[in-house]
Parts: C-alpha cells; structure tokens; sequence
C-alpha cells in the first residue's frame, strides 16, 4: 500500500544517467556472473593482474577459469584458442584500451568480455560485451552498468545499499580517514552480495551526477600529470580517465611518502605480489604504478600540489 504525507525521504534526483541503455546490476563482478549464466560460458581466461574479487567470485559460483599474462603495455597475451563457450575477459586498465583495439580482440577471438571498471565512460561497442564498476569512479556504494545483448531469464531481485552508505557519508562530512574502516567493511560485503538489480538509492544517486563536469575535470587533471611526467613514467600512456598511473623504479617508496602526506594513492593490487602465476612484470606492476588521483573531486591546484610532492619524493 502506498504511503503518504510524514517525514521526507532522500530526495529524487532529476537528473539522467551516463549509461541509460545498459543493464543495471549491483557489482562489476555480478555483471561477470550475469554474462557467465546468461551465455553459459564452461571457461573464463582472466588475467593475473587482476583483484582478488573476480577470481574469488568465479571460485564462489565453481565457474571454471584459467589466468593469462599481459605485456609490458598492459594488452593480453592470449595463446589459446577459445572454443565455442569459453571466453577472454580483457580489462581495460587505466581506461588504455582504444576501440579500434577492443574491436581487433573481437575480431580475432569472438569470445571477449571487455572489464571497463577502470573506464566508466566506454559506452557500447556495438556486438561486444562490456561492464563497469560504478564506485570506483563516482560516490556511490555499489553498481554495475553491462552491456549486452545475451538475456539471463532469472527474474532478478532488486538490491538495496542504505546499509552500504556510511564510509561515504563519513567521508563527506568528516574525513577519509576516520571513515577508511567502514570503507573495508563495505568491500567486504560487496563480496558477499548475489547477483540482483542495481538498488533504487545507487541509481538515484547516479542520477545526479554532473558527468560533463567530470568527464572534463579529469581529463585535464589527467593531462596535467601526463606533462609533468612525460620523461619518468615507464609506461607509454594515452589519455585515461582513471587515475593517473605512473610506473617508476622506486614507486614503492613514492607510494609510502604520499599517504604520509595524505595522498592516498592505492595499490592496484596487493594480491599480486603473492601470487604463484604471476609474471616478475605483472609484480613489478603492482609494486611500482603509484596510481595518482585525477578525479573530478581535484581541480588544477590540487593537480599541481600533487606533482611537487611526487617531484620531491623523486629527488
Ligand atoms: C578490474 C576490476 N574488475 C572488476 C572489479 C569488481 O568490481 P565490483 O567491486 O564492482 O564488483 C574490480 C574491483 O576492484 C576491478 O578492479
């Protein structure tokens, strides 16, 4: 029965969504297993480089994977050939991966699933699977948009993220610091969500974001660390709209000086480093990226703060 009248609600945002034609679902990694049912797919390859959380997921539901190596320059080394219901998840890291390229994957192995959590901003390619995570661009608690045009018949429940709220409300408010714990336990319970619709408050939430503003804010965000670090970064980047990745030979310690100084600069990812499969590379990746904030939270000055501290930890 419907309420009226009393107290308010969170209000209605009257905006539209990035991703209106996509498939709403609450994680990136139930968006993996959306597609893993929806096609049934027998085999995933996924690469070594990767969190924790796919894999994990894929162990959860006994979906059958196997890990893959990527090159210097962040594209797959595939070496088998994919039979008819095994597919490639290519990640699409650092928002690196051209269109023309995804296209050539899809060309030559059919069966690709295009991991854009670090590209919230790819729409459809038209024929190829693709998915991102919204949380890791914007503030929200949870949610996936997927792209494809396999249907799951399941009737999907809807979630809800009212539990799921507090590191972001703290963090608003107060600092990241103080809320950084409720920020795990909210990671931790991503993990443990089955695969439902996208709650009502997330898409609401995305419903009101200004994405010109932050489609632009981090483009040139990222633009100004591109020309400040030209001639130290490793990696031969193309303009992203992640985060700022810059690999360097003792980025490991730029990494520890940064967060002393309140530059929070996460490692991408720590399970890496203990991983029997993966390649000194793909290590070395996760050691040395010192992954520098370009979001549309930062403007021009907090950019070039950012790069005399770097500056200054290289010297
Ligand atoms: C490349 C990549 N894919 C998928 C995921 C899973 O995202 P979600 O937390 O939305 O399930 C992550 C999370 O860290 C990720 O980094």
């Amino acid at each position: 029965m419907k309420e009226y009248g009393g107290y308010f609600e969170l209000e209605n945002f009257r905006g539209n969504e990035y991703h209106r034609q996509a498939i709403r679902l609450n994680s990136a990694r139930n968006s993996i297993v959306y597609l893993m049912r929806a096609k049934k797919i027998n085999k995933l390859y996924i690469p070594y480089f990767l969190c924790n959380s796919v894999k994990n997921i894929l162990i959860k539901h006994n979906l059958i994977f196997e890990e893959y190596h990527i090159d210097k320059n962040l594209r797959p080394i595939l070496e088998n050939k994919l039979k008819n219901n095994e597919y490639v998840l290519i990640v699409n890291y650092f928002d690196q991966l051209q269109d023309i390229e995804i296209q050539e994957f899809k060309g030559a192995y059919n069966n690709v699933i295009v991991d854009n959590t670090q590209s919230f901003f790819r729409k459809e390619l038209q024929g190829i699977d693709s998915f991102n995570s919204c949380r890791k661009f914007f503030g929200v608690p949870d949610g996936s948009y997927l792209y494809t045009d396999s249907v799951l018949t399941e009737n999907l429940e809807r979630d809800k993220s009212y539990e799921r709220m507090i590191h972001l409300l703290g963090r608003f408010e107060v600092d990241a610091s103080s809320f950084h714990s409720f920020f795990s336990k909210n990671d931790a319970k991503i993990s443990d969500i089955p695969l439902k619709k996208m709650s009502k408050l997330t898409k609401n939430l995305l419903s009101g974001i200004d994405y010109d503003f932050a489609f632009e804010q981090r483009m040139n965000n990222f633009n100004l660390f591109f020309h400040a670090f030209e001639k130290e970064n490793v990696l031969n980047l193309t303009p992203g709209k992640f985060c700022y990745p810059l690999y360097i030979e003792n980025g490991e310690y730029i990494r520890k000086k940064l967060i002393e100084k309140k530059i929070y600069v996460p490692i991408l990812w720590p399970n890496i480093q203990y991983s029997e499969g993966a390649s000194e590379l793909e290590k070395s990746f996760a050691k040395d990226i010192v992954n520098l904030p370009c979001d549309h939270r930062y403007d021009e000055n907090d950019v070039k703060f950012i790069i005399e501290e770097v500056k200054r930890c290289i010297n």
